[in-house]
């Protein structure tokens, strides 16, 4: 049931898009209200939902696991869950967001296990795979496996916090990783992402962009969202 509806959802990330998505990460929302804030975001144009899943050890921060997943889910059944994991042992939680419901799952190229066997086993339970890169790691390490991967993360803060400045060096691992990406794939920034960064994303290739405080620490959720889109 759950892996269908995943495959359903697979058209979000491989229909042709002429403009860039918007992902509010959630990890600045209001927890208390975490259903309406996310309703609102949606309900103001964001394309998907961003969650944020850190273990305390991969960063330095303990977020949200597979049961908030799970939760959005019920609460939205056709929201397409982007669930970026930043953790150290990803293979270990690919059957149970699978099974929270979860349509794009994550991992690091700085984390545990083979990135072909996490790509794998990410597509047979159903999910679209995402390969992240952090600041540091030099982008040659992430391009042998590209090609497995539905989108690619390049991250443009230190993982672990929202509302960090953007680094602005990470956008020459854009053009790298673009030139070897097929049309169905995405390629996505998170951090730091906001009015004043945007166009440079997008400008450098990103269709999908990942913003936390730049949506929910504004009161205008459209406007923020439209911005990011450059509308
Ligand atoms: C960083 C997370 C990001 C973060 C973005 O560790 O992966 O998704 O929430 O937050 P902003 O947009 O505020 O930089
Ligand atoms: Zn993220």
């Amino acid at each position: 049931m759950q892996t269908m509806q995943a495959e359903n959802k697979r058209s979000l990330l491989t229909a042709p898009n002429s403009l860039p998505l918007v992902a509010p990460s959630i990890l600045s929302a209001d927890f208390a209200d975490l259903g309406n804030e996310c309703e609102k975001t949606i309900c103001a144009g964001a394309d998907l939902l961003h969650l944020d899943v850190m273990d305390g050890h991969f960063v330095p921060n303990l977020t949200m696991g597979p049961a908030l997943c799970s939760s959005l889910r019920n609460r939205m059944p056709d929201v397409y869950l982007d669930v970026h994991l930043m953790v150290n042992k990803p293979m270990d939680y690919i059957k149970s967001f699978a099974d929270a419901g979860c349509n794009l799952f994550t991992g690091h190229i700085e984390a545990e296990g083979d990135p072909i066997e996490l790509a794998n086993a990410i597509h047979d339970a159903g999910m679209d795979a995402g390969l992240a890169i952090n600041p540091p790691t030099d982008v040659e390490k992430i391009l042998p496996y590209i090609e497995a991967f539905d989108l690619i993360l390049v991250m443009s803060v230190n993982p672990g916090f929202s509302g960090q400045a953007f680094m602005p060096q990470v956008l020459s691992k854009v053009d790298i990783i673009s030139e070897k990406l097929r049309p169905n794939q995405r390629l996505q920034m998170d951090g730091g992402v906001g009015p004043k960064t945007c166009e440079a994303c997008r400008d450098a290739g990103c269709d999908v962009l990942v913003a936390a405080s730049a949506i929910f620490g504004t009161d205008n959720y459209e406007k923020a969202i439209a911005g990011l889109r450059g509308e």
